[in-house]
């Protein structure tokens, strides 16, 4: 029998809510598959600060390292909100991200034929939904460049971020554009402000030196403020995005409108070492943290990513995810997505009837 480790980190928030039903998920695929899943809970965020006072303990980095996979709730809340940059909840996920050198973010934007209603877009604008992939440069950029913070500069103390790409990490995410276009639908839409930006200029110059190697793929350039307005009004035109991290940070927040709920957005955070992290897109979401209400099935679509992409149970990873849409069919929403006549529940029991509809 294949077995795997897993490194669990449910953190703040919804985080530890939504994680509850992730692993009912492994376990109804440990039932129905040859597999079994050595899961290791591991503290992170501001549950960490608070028990060991940090968010990244150098256990939960250890247990990271030594894991096939790791599957990430969610961090942050107001009770942290003042403490410096390097103990924030978020340092956990900039931690490991850069410490595992997860330098691309694979963040799939699927429309459900269910809930082609709870879009904001008008159904002329959606017609029978999007596919498309946005992948996110995810160790570079304004997010680590040095120097970064406080600086007296000409006499006047003044604050800065860096956005700094060395040629191989614009190259390295530009290929992985490339080569997952080349599995799909073969459009690749590179996204930057060259018009502005030296760092862009150079990012399309490397993507437009690529794109010969890539003859299956009809690469095109947008500059990221007209690639937030078309994501709106024309989303289908789109297959794969590739873009940097702080750009892709926020189109991939827009992007989850047009599905109808950023519950329902996985993502994969992939880079050159064996292990992957696995992460919903939404946050901790403090305001119904705690209620029961929050959606799953991002979470549990993470758990189809790792699935795949990780341990390569192609088979697996799409019984998870039909029967997640199984589930959504038979008209189950959490509180997010709820529309008149639909069958109203809770975490747990969204939880439940997907980890069931795996059981067969
Ligand atoms: C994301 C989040 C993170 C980011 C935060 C929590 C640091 O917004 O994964 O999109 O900015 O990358
Ligand atoms: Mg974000």
């Amino acid at each position: 029998m294949r077995s795997f480790n897993i490194a669990v980190m449910p953190g703040d928030g919804i985080g530890t809510e939504v994680m509850a039903e992730a692993i009912k998920v492994l376990d109804a695929v440990e039932k129905r598959f040859d597999v079994a899943f050595a899961l290791t809970q591991a503290l992170v965020g501001g549950a960490a600060y608070d028990a060991v006072g940090h968010p990244l303990p150098g256990e939960t980095l250890k247990a990271a390292r030594a894991s096939h996979a790791i599957l990430f709730g969610a961090v942050g809340g107001d009770q942290w909100d003042a403490l410096p940059l390097h103990l924030r909840p978020e340092a956990a996920i900039l931690g490991l991200r850069r410490e595992l050198e997860l330098y691309a973010n694979l963040r799939p934007v699927t429309s459900y034929k269910a809930l082609l209603g709870r879009s904001p877009l008008k159904p002329e604008i959606l017609g029978d939904g999007v596919d498309m992939l946005i992948i996110r440069e995810l160790t570079g950029g304004l997010y680590f460049g040095q120097p970064k913070g406080p600086q007296v500069y000409a006499g006047e103390k003044r604050t800065v971020d860096t956005m700094a790409y060395t040629d191989e990490e614009m190259e390295r995410v530009l290929r992985l554009g490339f080569e997952t276009a080349a599995r799909r639908r073969g459009q690749l839409c590179s996204v930057d402000k060259a018009n502005v930006l030296a760092t862009s200029r150079r990012w399309r110059e490397i993507a437009v030196a690529l794109a010969p190697e890539y003859p299956q793929v009809q690469l095109s350039h947008l500059y990221v403020d007209n690639c937030a307005m078309q994501l709106i009004r024309n989303p289908r035109s789109f297959d794969v995005i590739v873009t940097e991290n702080t750009f892709g940070d926020i189109l991939t927040d827009e992007a989850a409108v047009v599905p109808g709920s950023i519950g329902l957005l996985p993502s994969a955070s992939i880079g050159a070492g064996g292990v992957a992290l696995y992460e919903p897109i939404h946050g901790s979401a403090p305001d119904i943290a705690g209620q029961g209400k929050a959606n799953p099935l991002a979470t549990i679509l993470c758990v189809a990513m790792m699935l795949k992409t990780s341990f390569h149970m192609d088979d697996a990873a799409a019984a998870v995810e039909a029967a997640v849409a199984r589930v959504i069919d038979a008209g189950y929403r959490t509180a997010d997505l709820a529309e008149p006549g639909c069958h109203s529940v809770g975490t747990a029991a969204m939880g439940d009837l997907v980890a069931q509809a795996i059981g067969g």
